[in-house]
């Protein structure tokens, strides 16, 4: 088989030419990294159930009308997306306060928002995803104002549609993160959900006893990430209940 080109490698993943114009191929590594790359390790099996649980989650929002870059689960690692041009931003999701809102605002932990929150970093390492307003997005030209309305649509649209399926199986989504892409179809263009979603990207805690079973399990050392992942596969039906935990994957392809 001919070596694919490697067209990009980032912290928890790595994207391949795909198979045909404007699709790539997005591996899904097990390195967990938090503190902007401070803190850092390999997690045994994390990349398989974000792959899977990526999967599920843009399936389901392709399915309600919410365009993704998802295209088809290739193997156990793998997924064929389209290609897109990434905005520099993460749009993040709030419906209760952690992390940094909670340094930045004063806030208690856990307490629930008035009603949803959108931010906006602008993606850069070396600056560690510095909080911007759409003054700087504007002015700078990251994103016209349509699509931050767009953007805005997209994200509040996520944020239900997750929220739900979290709550149907007893799981609080406190924030998420999503990135978003451009496509150009002829002289049209329009946004859609890119990246990935994963307990990598979203604060998931259990509704009764509030134990976390997201990125904050490897960022706070609270025990096994595979075993929280898993927890969250398992109870969104991704993985059957009896399957073996997914810490020792064997790849099939
Ligand atoms: P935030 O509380 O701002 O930062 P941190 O996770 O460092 O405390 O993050 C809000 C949510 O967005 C949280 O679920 C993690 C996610 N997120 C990312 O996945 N990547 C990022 O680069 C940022 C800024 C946030």
């Amino acid at each position: 088989m001919a070596r694919r080109t490697k067209i990009y490698e980032g912290k928890a993943k790595i994207l391949y030419e795909g198979p045909e114009p404007g699709t790539l191929v997005q591996y899904f590594k097990d390195d967990a990294t938090a503190f902007n790359a401070e803190k850092k390790d390999i997690i045994d099996g994390k990349g398989v159930l974000n792959n899977r649980l990526s999967e599920f989650f843009m399936n389901g929002l392709n399915e309600i009308g919410v365009p993704t870059h998802f295209l088809k689960r290739i193997n156990m690692r793998e997924q064929l997306i389209r290609n897109c041009e990434i905005i520099p931003l993460e749009v993040i999701v709030r419906n209760f306060a952690a992390g940094t809102i909670c340094k930045r605002l004063g806030l208690e932990e856990g307490m629930r928002l008035p009603r949803p929150i959108v931010e906006y970093c602008y993606k850069d390492d070396a600056l560690g995803d510095p909080l911007v307003t759409e003054e700087h997005i504007a002015a700078f030209g990251w994103a016209t104002q349509q699509d931050m309305d767009d953007i805005l649509s997209l994200a509040l649209r996520v944020n239900d549609f997750l929220s739900g399926l979290m709550l149907g199986v007893g799981i609080r989504l406190v924030d998420f993160k999503i990135e978003i892409g451009r496509v150009y179809d002829g002289d049209f263009q329009h946004l859609l959900v890119a990246d990935e979603i994963s307990p990598d990207s979203c604060r998931l805690w259990d509704i009764e006893t509030g134990q976390k079973l997201d990125k904050d399990v490897f960022r706070r050392d609270l025990g096994s990430l595979t075993d929280a992942y898993t927890e969250v596969a398992q109870r969104l039906g991704v993985l059957a209940k009896n399957s073996p935990a997914a810490s020792k994957p064997t790849l099939i392809s």
